[in-house]
């Protein structure tokens, strides 16, 4: 038995399901951009590797990635505390390019929040959102996003670049956390 299998309470996306929205995702940004103008794929880690691994490899029109890290979370923390910070900032400039956020997650909604006016003030040609999941139960501030993978109901989630307590980010899939057999690290 694996390690992660014990804290898998359940499954709640399988591989081929992420796989074919991702495809589809990344068709439809291809076609919606097509002859705009530079495309720049913003990944926040470290969640977003994955997805934006895949996700880039169905995307045709030319584009360049980009990453940025930024963290809302105290060690161990399940809920996101409001507090964001900038741990990377973007190794290049954003200005007059169609700038295209790609992010694991969005749950309480204050990352993006504090994240999209930054950005904005950096002058892109366009500023939009792929998110490959979205806990809508959960958010504390409106997010407008142009891209969702998966709508999923409020569980603690790993795989597919989510982690748990850092680890786990490599699973194909995304599962649902047992809590009640997750002991997490103090
Ligand atoms: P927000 O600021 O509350 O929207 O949180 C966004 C960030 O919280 C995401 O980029 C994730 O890193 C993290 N996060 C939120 N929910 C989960 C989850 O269920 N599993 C793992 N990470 C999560
Ligand atoms: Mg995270």
């Amino acid at each position: 038995m694996a390690e992660y299998e014990k804290y898998l309470k359940s499954v709640l996306i399988t591989e081929a399901q992420v796989q074919e929205r991702v495809r589809e995702l990344g068709q439809q940004i291809s076609a919606d951009y097509e002859g705009k103008g530079d495309l720049l794929l913003l990944c926040i880690l470290k969640g977003g590797v994955m997805f934006l691994a895949d996700l880039m490899r169905h995307i045709s029109i030319p584009h360049q990635i980009e990453f940025m890290a930024v963290s809302s979370y105290g060690k161990s923390a399940r809920a996101s505390s409001g507090h964001v910070r900038i741990l990377m900032d973007l190794a290049s400039d954003i200005e007059g390019k169609h700038v295209l956020i790609v992010e694991d997650i969005i749950d309480s909604g204050h990352t993006l929040d504090y994240l999209s006016p930054q950005l904005e003030a950096r002058d892109p040609a366009s500023l939009a959102i792929c998110t490959l999941l979205s806990k809508p139960s959960r958010r504390e501030v409106d997010i407008l996003v142009q891209y969702l993978g998966f709508e999923i109901p409020n569980e603690f989630v790993f795989g597919y670049g989510l982690d748990l307590d850092e680890k786990y980010r490599n699973l194909p899939f995304v599962g649902v956390v047992d809590l009640d057999v997750y002991q997490p690290e103090e």
